[in-house]
């Protein structure tokens, strides 16, 4: 431990309640994209492969991590993709140049065996319809096949492939990053706004107990944010329940001050956006509140040099095999605070993605699977973190970074389980030097003590995980004890903590 002492406050009140935690702000995010599905879902030929052909020890991990909901098929892909190409007979199934990675898609895994494997790791599915290349018909389409209980020509053959029952997907994502010059298919906010809104319709007539989300920006720093949000919406804000925030976050100057910081633009992001659907209820004299479905987020930027020598139309490449390090994962940890924090707008969240590709759970071909070091905070987080989030006061000392201003080293949440009894605070120490002595004052919850007191702290900030080597692990044995009614926290230098009250 570190000797020199930061010192913080805090005030955890049960009144402070910000919003109940929708818990599909833990879902995650599988696209067709190099390992994700084919090598990492997917290899009949492993030896921990089920009678479908899932890697069994994938499935394991994912179901530690408690994944309520997972976006699927894409992403960029998704944009180009013809879902009938998935669907029947295996043998039938098309080989395509896949546009968006420019990779071969062999169609082994389609939308069905998607659902199959969401049941067998106990999530539900939020899936994206094609807006580049289709559209209103192909959606529609796609819906009567998945929902529809019978006695249509989709649902039927849905039936005929084996599924008596209707998958009865709810959620439903109108494209993908639209304003997105890359993209397939790529529309101005005007086409965008009405094609989704026109199929949202149509998708709504088929099947109307639905959600669906709206895309909202690539990314904050698009040339058209944030008024693609505000055009778009004029046309969708009736038929959608949610606009989509996609976000990729990087140490590129390796600055890790600045970059432990990164959750403060996360925070201004989500802030402009509620200000952008809030402006827009106001001038449409709307009743009805946008919720905000953060379904790309995490670190993506150790394997962009790597993917540039990738050759193209190959089979399931290692692409955006990003090696996490214990940096990244502090930063996740607080990613994931800032989204809790604003629980009551933020309603879906999806850590992108989940298995290879930019993911927590990575895979060798043939081989093991491991936990990445971004495995843990939002493991911690998804378990433990379900309840009310309650609103911490904080009172800190700061910092600035080459882009931030004003940083406090103490950054958390909390989130209260009325019904386990635990008060749960999620802190980062993101100070390079010092611990962090936290003196909270958890006041309501004077009958609670600490149960557990869980560390991820590395004294190298680069240290990764591999699959011989996990030299980032979390331990049990975090300091904090009652002083002067006050709970004391000491939160090591570069730490990520996770202190567990429960009621005596
Ligand atoms: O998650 C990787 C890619 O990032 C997705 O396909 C796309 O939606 C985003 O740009």
């Amino acid at each position: 431990m570190s000797k020199l002492i930061t010192k913080a406050k805090m005030i955890v009140d049960k009144d402070f309640v910000i919003s109940e935690v929708d818990p599909r702000i833990y879902g995650s995010f599988i696209e067709h994209l190099g390992r994700a599905v084919y090598g990492g879902l997917y290899e009949p030929d492993h030896p921990s492969a089920d009678g479908d052909g899932f890697r069994q020890d994938v499935i394991d991990l994912v179901k530690e991590l408690q994944v309520p909901i997972i976006r699927y098929p894409g992403g960029n892909m998704v944009s180009a993709y013809n879902w009938e190409d998935g669907v029947g007979p295996r043998e039938e199934r098309p080989d395509r140049l896949e546009l968006a990675w420019r990779v071969i898609e062999t169609n082994e895994i389609g939308t069905n065996e998607f659902m199959d494997w969401t049941r067998k790791v106990g999530s539900e599915a939020m899936m994206a319809v094609n807006l580049g290349t289709r559209g209103i018909d192909a959606a529609r389409n796609l819906l009567e096949y998945t929902n529809h209980p019978g006695g249509t020509y989709w649902s039927e053959l849905r039936k005929e492939h084996g599924y008596k029952d209707p998958h009865n997907i709810k959620t439903w994502c109108l494209g993908n990053e639209m304003d997105g010059p890359w993209q397939v298919g790529h529309k101005t906010a005007y086409e965008y706004g009405r094609l989704a809104n026109e199929t949202g319709k149509a998708m709504r007539l088929v099947d109307p107990s639905i959600e669906l989300v709206s895309c909202g920006s690539s990314n904050s720093d698009m040339p058209t944010f944030p008024s693609w949000e505000a055009e778009t919406l004029e046309h969708t804000y009736d038929v959608a329940d949610y606009i989509s925030l996609h976000q990729y976050y990087g140490n590129h100057d390796n600055d890790t001050a600045n970059y432990l910081a990164q959750s403060l633009e996360m925070d201004h992001f989500i802030h402009t956006v509620i200000a952008t659907c809030d402006y827009i209820k106001a001038k449409k004299r709307s009743k009805k509140q946008m919720m905000l479905s953060f379904d790309e987020w995490n670190v993506w930027f150790h394997s962009n040099e790597q993917d540039k020598k990738i050759e193209p139309w190959s089979v399931a490449p290692p692409q955006l095999e990003d090696v996490y390090t214990f940096e990244d994962a502090l930063l996740v940890g607080s990613l994931l605070n800032t989204m809790l924090k604003h629980s009551d707008r933020v309603k879906m969240a999806c850590m992108a993605q989940l298995v290879n590709v930019i993911a927590p759970i990575m895979t060798e071909n043939g081989g093991g699977a491991w936990k990445q070091t971004i495995f843990y905070p939002y493991y911690y987080t998804s378990v433990y973190g379900r309840g009310v989030t309650l609103n911490p006061v904080i009172n800190s000392p700061k910092y600035d970074s080459k882009d931030f201003t004003d940083v406090p080293y103490l950054d958390a949440s909390v989130v209260y389980n009325e019904a386990n009894e635990e008060v749960v605070i999620f802190a980062t120490n993101r100070h390079l030097e010092d611990t962090l002595r936290v003196d909270i004052d958890v006041r309501s919850f004077a009958d609670y003590d600490t149960i557990e007191h869980v560390v991820l702290e590395n004294d190298d900030p680069k240290a990764i995980n591999t699959f011989q080597n996990q030299q980032v692990q979390p331990h049990n044995n975090g300091e904090s004890f009652f002083e002067d009614d006050n709970l004391v926290g000491i939160l090591p230098k570069m730490s990520w903590n996770m202190i567990r009250l429960k009621k005596q």
